[in-house]
């Protein structure tokens, strides 16, 4: 059973039971869930300075993650706040290679993850020993691993980089210099695209999530909305038929490919009114909340990553009361890893 198998396994036992017929006090059963509701938010908020706590949250956490996080943000945005931040703990409220990240960044700080289940598809998609491999077929050439791939990859690597910054650290790397890129295929074979780098290889690594958008989801939302501009992450596998197509149409929209921190700070600065979101859904609800005169629209709703969703209210609760599930990197490994995060964290 591959990991994408396993988290619909643990989702599906967690899901909530549909009512099929009419509830018979469904205005009460609202009043008393919200009620719990607040009152756990409550001591979310006490355990926090209890703790002297901090609490990062990505960008597809669900809403009343959001909410309560002291800042949410990117890959590249979430690991220079923990970087920078003061507090003893760092609740990390995403999912586990972004835990590491922070692990690896803050080694005097306690770094927790509310469910240790949060994982990735796309960091499954190479471990170390696959790549110490590839290492040995191209010697010499320098490996940059995106965020997404766990600590033991990011060891073995010479620069991170994150969808935010992917580009502007291939630049960086001198053009007679061979590069592996890894691992995903679609955010690689963009940037060999804008930078027009030729000597380099790239990973067939993909994010289920992503690599089911197609070129048509792209433009029969455009058909739908002629007014709205295009934010796009550059993990899609629509990405490049899409800008391949757009090549051969330009009278096809304004489009923005860019990080999900990108996308929302596109959407703040845009003169547009309409966006089309080509990433997972739970991007959606800061968009909408910073910018409530503005419309957002999904490409797909159903674009959900399963493992971001892992992480709830009750969960984020017992990870600040019963001091779990702590993130904790041999010392040896965090110093090997910690060079080529260091590299990300400081171009951008
Ligand atoms: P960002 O770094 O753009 O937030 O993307 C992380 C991610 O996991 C996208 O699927
Ligand atoms: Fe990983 Fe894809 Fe989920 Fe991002 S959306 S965390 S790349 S599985």
């Amino acid at each position: 059973m591959n990991s994408q198998d396993k988290s619909h396994e643990v989702l599906s036992s967690e899901k909530q039971p549909v009512l099929k017929s009419t509830p018979i006090m469904p205005v009460a059963a609202d009043k008393l869930k919200k009620a719990e509701q607040d009152s756990l938010i409550d001591d979310i908020k006490k355990l926090r300075q209890k703790c002297q706590a901090i609490i990062l949250a990505h960008n597809y956490q669900i809403p009343e993650i959001q909410d309560i996080a002291d800042f949410v943000g990117d890959s590249l945005g979430l690991a220079q706040q923990a970087a920078k931040t003061e507090a003893k703990t760092i609740v990390f409220c995403g999912v586990h290679f972004m835990a590491e990240t922070a692990a690896v960044l803050c080694p005097d700080k306690r770094v927790l993850i509310p469910d240790l289940e949060a994982g990735c598809s796309l960091a499954a998609s190479i471990n170390a020993d696959q790549l110490r491999t590839w290492k040995k077929e191209h010697p010499g050439a320098i490996v940059v691993s995106y965020v997404n791939t766990s600590v033991e990859v990011k060891a073995e690597s010479d620069y991170c980089c994150t969808s935010g910054n992917a580009v502007k650290i291939v630049q960086a790397i001198p053009t007679d210099k061979e590069i592996l890129f890894l691992p995903d295929v679609f955010l690689g074979s963009w940037i060999k695209k804008v930078t027009g780098r030729k000597n380099m290889e790239i990973w067939m690594g993909e994010c289920h999530v992503h690599a089911a958008m197609r070129p048509e989801m792209v433009t029969e939302k455009l058909k739908q909305y002629p007014q709205a501009e295009l934010l796009i992450h550059p993990e899609c596998g629509c990405l490049t038929p899409f800008l391949d197509q757009l090549a051969d149409n330009p009278a096809l929209k304004p489009i923005k490919v860019t990080s999900t921190e990108g996308m929302v700070k596109e959407a703040s600065k845009s003169k547009a009114t309409q966006f089309v979101v080509a990433t997972e859904e739970g991007i959606l609800h800061r968009m909408r909340k910073e910018n409530p005169d503005k419309t957002f629209i999904p490409i797909a709703p159903e674009m959900t990553c399963q493992f971001m969703k892992m992480i709830t209210l009750e969960k984020l609760h017992k990870s600040l009361r019963d001091d779990v599930y702590p993130v904790i990197i041999e010392k040896e490994l965090a110093d090997k890893a910690r060079r080529p995060i260091e590299r990300m964290v400081s171009i951008f």
